[in-house]
């Protein structure tokens, strides 16, 4: 006689110990701006922007003149500074720029546009420029700038800009970096106003 089936034991469900509920997320850090406008994150506004440099930008030495990075680096500032705004722009400050290895003709040339801080009305972007030479690869850091822009309404008068939200302790260290440079560039303009 073929033996019976077993009746499989029925099993008890095992309890799952009850998952505490989350803990609530910690408050957005949000800094500067008109709060009665949305704020952004840094994120929100960053930018990078590629181009080749080609000889009409050279010395017939083929280096890239320091003039036409300086543009390149106010221009992908100024597109950092109107996402965060959405408004137009226009530059009020540029620090000092110095040029750590020169830009040759052919390599491709790449800017990192970040929003710092923000004031009332401007913002300071840090520009971060680097150059690769696409056949090897090899990428040289060429200079770091920081610029100030104020967003300006229909009237082209300065209007308040959105806060920004940090959200890293890089973002943080930036944000206080940014606020003692632009104590520091008004406290120049006062001295300059002052002494004429
Ligand atoms: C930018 C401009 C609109 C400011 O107008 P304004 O009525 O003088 O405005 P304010 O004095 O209130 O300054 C506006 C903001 O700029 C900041 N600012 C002014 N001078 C500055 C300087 N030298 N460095 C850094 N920030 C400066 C102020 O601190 C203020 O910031 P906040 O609102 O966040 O506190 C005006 O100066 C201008 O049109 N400048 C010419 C810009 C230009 O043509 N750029 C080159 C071509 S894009």
């Amino acid at each position: 006689m073929p033996a019976k089936n077993k009746r499989t034991s029925k099993t008890t469900p095992v309890r799952r110990a009850r998952t505490s509920a989350k803990p609530p997320a910690p408050p957005l850090d949000i800094r500067g701006g008109d709060k009665t406008l949305a704020p952004k994150r840094v994120s929100d506004s960053q930018m990078r922007l590629s181009l080749v440099m080609n000889p009409d930008l050279a010395n017939p030495l083929g280096n890239v003149h320091g003039g036409e990075i300086m543009k390149l680096v106010d221009e992908g500032g100024g597109f950092a500074a109107m996402k965060h705004a959405r408004n137009v722009t226009v530059t009020v400050a540029m620090d000092s720029m110095t040029f750590l290895s020169p830009v040759h003709v052919g390599a491709l040339l790449s800017l990192n546009a970040s929003v710092n801080w923000v004031g009332r009305t401007s913002m300071e972007v840090g520009v971060r420029v680097e150059a690769e030479n696409v056949v090897t690869g090899h990428i040289t850091h060429t200079n770091s700038a920081y610029l100030v822009y104020v967003a300006l309404d229909q009237y082209g008068q300065a209007t308040p800009v959105p806060p920004l939200i940090l959200e890293s302790d890089e973002e943080r260290r930036r944000w206080e970096e940014g606020a003692a440079r632009q104590r520091y560039r008004l406290a120049q303009a006062n001295k300059k106003s002052n002494s004429t």
